[in-house]
């Protein structure tokens, strides 16, 4: 993308429906807040600008989007009213303005770069907005496209009934040129059922001043966004399956791949094998060659090439295993290195230890 691309992820909603104090965006999905997996498709697209918009009472997201800039919304007026302050602190020169959802973490950077080579393909085209088709359309806004062009988008509470048949759904994703979206944004109000600012009446104030309006289609699975915490095991679900994939693709075997569970930011290398039943934390790297046995539970540490963990074995962090290593069942160990080629095989502890070399630890030692 040529074009300086800025993009604004939209946090400030309550999440009332999580029945949580954590703010919806900060809870847990495959061991990463929901906002930083939305900020690492962010950083994908290496934007001008990575502006999100919080909540006041949410300095955890302002801590999760460090060092990118957040701006507060005190009122919660609508997506419109969202956008519009962000604008109001900071100014846009050119390109283009993406508004992501915080609470929707599955989206894929490439469905972004589609929307934006929209504006290069078709120049007249000042917004795009993503849609997706679903047999349950409750609750969203319905996208209103004829002849290949957007004409609006239609809130659910403000569609007739004719508009609510419509399946073709509005994701809540939009992409705006940079140079229009003050006179957009000017424009809306919140003469609707709901009172709030809808960033979606952008599309028809768009045709008012002739400017085309577009829609790209995304698979419905990719844009699922969270509400409740059953949506948010549905959606750790799919990510699982993603990251499974992922790693067998990088030549990782798993045994029995729908058992083992990864985090967002686990490493492992080619030529891994790894039994069922294996949990995988935040930090862990797996060098090439080893082998993780079932009912393992690994977190925080860094396995070397060749070595053999579990079963049962449970690794926590800032645990170092050197090429080599041996690690049994029932074998515990925190802050613990182990050289080159020792050996823990059987009901052990080890926390704040070094193990040298060729070290062998029998069973029931507790260091
Ligand atoms: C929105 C869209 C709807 C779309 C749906 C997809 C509008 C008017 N409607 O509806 O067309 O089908 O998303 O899920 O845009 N937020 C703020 N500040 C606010 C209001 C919302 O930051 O004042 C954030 C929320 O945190 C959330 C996102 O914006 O991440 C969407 O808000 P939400 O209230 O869920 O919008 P919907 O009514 O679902
Ligand atoms: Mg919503």
């Amino acid at each position: 993308m040529l074009e300086p691309l800025h993009i604004v992820i939209l946090a400030a909603g309550k999440g009332t429906r999580m029945r949580s104090q954590l703010p919806k965006v900060m809870h847990p999905l495959a061991n990463q807040p929901l906002i930083a997996h939305v900020r690492r498709t962010a950083e994908a697209l290496n934007p001008a600008s990575l502006i999100t918009v919080a909540a006041e009472d949410a300095p955890n997201v302002v801590a999760a989007m460090a060092p990118y800039p957040c701006v507060i919304q005190r009122e919660r007026l609508g997506t419109g009213h969202a956008l519009q302050t962000a604008l109001q602190q900071h100014a846009f020169a050119s390109g283009w303005v993406v508004v992501v959802y915080g609470d929707t973490p599955l989206l894929q950077a490439g469905t972004i770069r589609r929307m934006c080579a929209t504006f290069t393909e078709h120049p007249n085209t000042g917004v795009v907005a993503l849609g997706f088709h679903t047999d349950n359309p409750h609750g969203y806004g319905r996208l209103l496209v004829q002849g290949g062009m957007l004409q609006a988008i239609v809130e659910e509470k403000e569609a007739t009934p004719l508009q609510r048949a419509i399946t073709l759904c509005n994701a809540g994703i939009m992409a705006f040129r940079t140079d229009l979206l003050p006179a957009l944004l000017a424009r809306l109000d919140n003469n609707n059922s709901k009172q709030e600012y809808y960033l979606t009446d952008t599309v028809a104030h768009a045709r008012h001043l002739g400017v085309d309006a577009r829609m790209v289609e995304v698979d419905a699975g990719q844009v699922l966004g969270i509400n409740t915490r059953a949506e948010l095991a549905t959606v750790e679900a799919l990510l699982q399956q993603r990251l499974r994939q992922t790693h067998l693709e990088a030549g990782v075997t798993l045994v029995a791949p729908e058992t083992v569970f990864f985090s967002a930011d686990t490493v492992i290398e080619a030529d891994v094998v790894v039994e069922p039943f294996v949990v995988i934390g935040t930090g862990v790297r797996i060098a090439s060659g080893s082998h993780i046995k079932a009912y393992s539970h690994l977190e925080g540490c860094s396995i070397g090439s060749n070595c053999v963990v579990g079963p049962y074995a449970r690794l926590r962090p800032d645990t170092v295993l050197a090429d080599d290593v041996r690690i049994g069942n029932f074998v515990e160990l925190k802050k613990t290195t182990m050289g080159q080629g020792s050996k823990a095989n059987h009901v052990s502890y080890m926390g704040d230890s070094r193990v040298g070399q060729d070290c062998n630890n029998g069973a029931g030692t507790i260091n």
